[in-house]
């Protein structure tokens, strides 16, 4: 078969799969399940679909399920992969949405360092990180967390960019949140990072930017935002200056979640001033512009778009009420850059948590696990997959890096991940947590929906869709968590684990590239592109 049909084939297989799934479950169990026929990775030397558009060594790595699959990790990964490319010789990590409601751990010199509106890649000598035009910038929060970079790796002077169009959140923005529980009289949903607000501000224009903090009358300008709030405040009988607004660099310096009150106009400003003075003296803010034309055209340059949330949460296209304010897609980086485009990227990498799901806030998804909040209050008389759910929370201790809450625990959705990755634009899967199961133990994976008359529906975004849909199951069998830790290769891997990433591949039509199988950075394994016949 020649090398471009197998690309598109693949093509036609996701499209086949979106619409009729149960007919790829029957055969993929069939094959790999009774037959042991185990096809895993993309087929060597096929053409990426989209490969005479895009740029050499590009790379976008985005989250295809709820958040928090553990996309650091890939991207770091990748920066590596893309440091070996004979003729790289830097790698620009691209933040095009989100802010400091994304966070996730990194390790620096054996020392674990939250990254929340930085980008990836900070502690390689060879990366500069841009925050770009789509994203929401609170300066404060990202002063203080370049600090506790700089603790570990010295000055990063000339490593980050952040753009003078980036959205400007302050603790205005935050306090809106509090503002909006009030006026809708339940939990706004979000991380309190005044994300939803920003974003707002941005489509009403009553917002500002980056460049408006730097400008020569940027007190009049804030100072004229602030009492604009402040009577707003008033009107619903509240004093701004005494609302409780997340204090990043208490929670940083105590380990535990703090707040501060927004202070008055004066201090609120003063705040603003030292956090300005320090995006002046290090030089951070630039017109990213100007940098991406020139990237573009330099291929001694790779380039990584370093995508935060996920395609569950993005704002058009996740579930409603837990999603957040912006384009989680591959499209998003058109907005979020105003110099790239989708077609640009030659490798689309979708991240997900293979033997199950997690997911913050209050929405129930059709595959979500009942647990109490504490796990004490299990019942003796608990299901097979709570016990299974109780068990994932701990061992991938399946807390929120920025929100600190517990995660829901839900069944591997492949309805729902088949959705997202189409939507998201990717071409191929990553999976994380294959170390997160037991022998024995038996995994359910939701292939298709039907609805009460049982006729097979698809997703759709949407509670009021969903709370409608019968979600069915194939039971799988588990595998030993402690051997996938260990194992080197794929061929390493359990039978059970190698069945259930082949049967992902084969239901969902994207061929998966890598696996995560442990914490620590060595428990990677790439899947070599498969050989075609
Ligand atoms: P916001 O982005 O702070 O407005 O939060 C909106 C919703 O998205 C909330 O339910 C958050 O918990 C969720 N959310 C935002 N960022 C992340 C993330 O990085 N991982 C998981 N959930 C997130």
């Amino acid at each position: 078969m020649a090398r471009e049909t197998e690309a598109l084939l693949l093509r036609d297989t996701q499209k086949d799969l979106f619409f009729n799934p149960q007919l790829a479950v029957e055969t993929q169990y069939d094959l790999i399940y009774i037959k042991n026929q185990v096809i895993l990775g993309w087929p060597l030397g096929a053409q990426r679909l989209f490969a005479e558009l895009a740029r050499e060594n590009t790379v976008i790595i985005i989250g295809v399920a709820l958040g928090d699959e553990g996309k650091g990790r890939l991207v770091d990964n990748k920066i590596k992969f893309l440091l070996e490319i004979p003729g790289v010789q830097k790698v620009v990590v691209i933040r095009f949405q989100g802010g400091s409601n994304a966070g996730h751990t990194i390790q620096i010199r054996g020392e674990n360092v939250g990254l929340h509106q930085v980008p990836s890649g900070i502690m390689y000598a060879e990366t500069v990180g841009i925050m770009d035009r789509g994203m929401v910038i609170h300066p404060e929060d990202l002063i203080t967390e370049i600090g506790y970079i700089e603790d570990k790796v010295g000055d990063t002077r000339g490593k980050l960019i952040l753009s003078s169009d980036a959205i400007l959140v302050t603790d205005l923005e935050r306090a809106e949140e509090v503002l909006n529980t009030i006026k809708q009289k339940k939990a706004a949903g979000g991380t309190g990072r005044g994300i939803g607000p920003a974003y707002a501000h941005f489509y009403d224009r009553l917002g500002l930017n980056i460049h408006d903090l730097m400008d020569e009358n940027w007190r009049e300008t804030l100072g004229t935002q602030y009492d604009r709030y402040e009577k707003e405040f008033t009107a619903f009988g509240l004093d701004l200056p005494n609302v409780l607004v997340p204090d990043f660099k208490e929670t940083k310096r105590s380990g535990k979640s703090k707040t501060r009150t927004v202070g008055q106009r004066e201090e609120f400003l003063d705040r603003l001033e030292d956090a300005r003075k320090k995006l002046i003296e290090k030089d951070l803010v630039k017109n990213t512009f100007v940098s991406h034309t020139n990237i573009y055209s330099d291929l001694s340059y790779g380039v990584l778009f370093e995508g935060a949330q996920a395609l569950g949460l993005h704002a058009w296209l996740g579930t409603r009420p837990d999603v957040t304010s912006s384009d989680t897609s591959m499209d998003g980086i058109k907005t979020g850059t105003a110099v790239w485009r989708g077609q640009d990227i030659l490798d689309r990498i979708g991240v997900f948590k293979i033997p199950y799901t997690s997911s913050v806030g209050v929405r129930k998804m059709p595959t979500h696990i009942e647990l109490p909040k504490d796990l004490a209050d299990l019942p003796e008389t608990a299901t097979d997959e709570q016990k299974r759910a109780a068990y994932i929370r701990v061992k991938a201790r399946e807390k929120g890096t920025t929100s600190g809450r517990f995660r829901d625990i839900l069944h591997l959705d492949l309805e729902m991940i088949r959705y997202n990755c189409r939507m998201a634009g990717i071409e191929v899967l990553a999976g994380t947590h294959l170390d997160i199961a037991r022998e024995g133990e038996t995994i359910k994976v939701c292939t298709h929906y039907t609805n009460g008359s049982g006729e097979r529906v698809p997703y759709q975004p949407g509670l009021r869709y969903l709370n409608g849909v019968i979600p069915h199951y194939i039971e799988l069998p588990g595998w030993d968590g402690e051997a996938v830790a260990k194992a080197k290769s794929i061929e390493e891997l359990p039978d059970n684990a190698r069945y259930f990433l082949a049967f992902i591949q084969g239901t969902t039509g994207y061929p998966i590239v890598a696996v995560t199988t442990g914490p620590a950075r060595e428990n990677f394994i790439s899947v070599p592109d498969r050989e075609i016949k």
